[in-house]
């Protein structure tokens, strides 16, 4: 029988690294992995180098730097008007997600993801011993199917326990409407299901708003709402994240935590404390940049024949180039010098996703005007 490491070995990441190197090794723009190319907002740096000079570089309490966790607690309650019964600050949304998941499901379990999916949830739900029940997204609306949704429940016989969240959606960009979310709702009351949401594309809404599930009415009490810092604020490195919601939840979350990392990162949760604190202005600057970023990535992947499926959120851009995507990014950088990804690396029904292909659009305006001349000059076809 296969471990979790050799069932593991070329799945998810092994793609982002291999096209890394491509980019490197081509001198590539590399739009593959989702990392900006600048820093975030110097105030939030200026706060990390104070607090580094401040001393506060032991462990940080299991939960979390008071400061930060309040921060959290003010921002879901003043954005959303949320109030959780409590917060744990965990090294970035992907330490929420795997200490939910293993905390969450037992062995024998299902959880129910929407596919295209970030490569983690499944990870982490094969770590649990848990099983998948997957809902399909397909282009070009990506529209989530209400019965679908019901049905993978309903196959789960009882033993569906968890139902993986994700808005704005990575990697499609979508915001889902008000009346998906209601769908998602229902089942999760029906069933009795916990909702585990990833929301940490947050902040990087342009067409629409945000609106955390647990907003919903019957949510609040069966959903942990994890984000992070890195996409809103640029600082995808410092790997600061959190979760909130009903104290039972939460309390799953950080008994898993405690022997995972028990705590980290004590000077940049200070700073995250901060960056939580900054005005607006920080994130709608964020936000005009990208979306004029997918502007004119979106008419560069016209130019360059293919079609381009315009995300409402997120900074991913999918273009739909009418071939078999995977071979198509292998030669992507010898035609024009742009590396970017198959988005069937997050689908488990790769058919549905074969022809799709996954651009970052979160790097400066001029490296973005530089992969879009090169798209566009492209005239050979797919
Ligand atoms: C949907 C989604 N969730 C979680 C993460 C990871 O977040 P963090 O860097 O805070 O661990 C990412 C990063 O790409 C993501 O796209």
């Amino acid at each position: 029988m296969q471990n979790h490491a050799e069932r593991l070995d070329g799945l998810g990441t092994t793609i982002f690294t291999e096209m890394t190197a491509l980019a490197e090794r081509t001198g590539s723009i590399n739009l593959g992995q989702g990392f900006p190319d600048s820093d975030g907002p110097r105030p939030v740096v200026d706060a990390a180098v104070a607090a580094l000079q401040s001393g506060a570089n032991q462990y940080a309490p299991l939960p979390g730097v008071p400061a930060l966790r309040e921060a959290v607690l003010r921002h879901q309650r003043e954005r959303y008007g949320l109030n959780p019964e409590d917060v744990l600050i965990t090294f970035g949304a992907t330490e929420a997600i795997a200490s939910a998941l293993l905390g969450l499901c037992n062995p024998g379990d299902a959880a129910i993801l929407i596919e295209p999916y970030y490569d983690s949830y499944g990870a982490c739900i094969a770590f649990a011993g848990a099983y998948k029940r997957v809902v399909t997204l397909r282009p070009p609306d990506f529209r989530l199917d209400p019965e679908e949704l019901r049905a993978a429940a309903e196959r789960s016989g009882g033993r569906a326990r968890v139902l993986m969240w994700n808005s704005p959606h990575n990697p499609t960009g979508r915001v889902f409407t008000r009346e998906e979310m209601e769908a998602v709702a229902r089942v999760c009351v029906d069933y009795d299901l916990i909702c585990v949401s990833d929301e940490v594309y947050e902040h990087l809404v342009f067409d629409g708003e945000h609106v955390p599930i647990a907003a919903l009415p019957g949510m609040a009490e069966r959903t942990l709402t994890i984000s992070s810092l890195g996409k809103s604020f640029s600082f995808t490195g410092w790997k600061i994240g959190w979760c909130s919601g009903p104290a039972r939840l939460v309390g799953s979350v950080r008994s898993v935590k405690q022997f995972l990392t028990f705590a980290g990162g004590t000077p940049l949760q200070h700073a995250a404390a901060a960056a939580l604190a900054l005005p607006d202005v920080h994130l709608q600057r964020l936000r005009a940049e990208l979306r004029a970023n997918r502007d004119t990535l979106a008419d560069a992947i016209a130019a360059a024949g293919w079609r381009p499926l315009l995300p409402a959120g997120t900074y991913f851009i999918n273009a739909d180039v009418g071939a078999e995507a995977t071979r198509f990014c292998a030669e992507l950088p010898a035609r024009c010098g742009v590396v970017a990804i198959p988005t069937s690396v997050f689908y488990d029904d790769k058919a549905a996703g074969a022809t799709l292909v996954r651009f970052a659009f979160c790097k400066r305006p001029e490296v973005i005007a530089e992969a879009a001349g090169r798209l566009a000059r492209m005239t050979d076809g797919a």
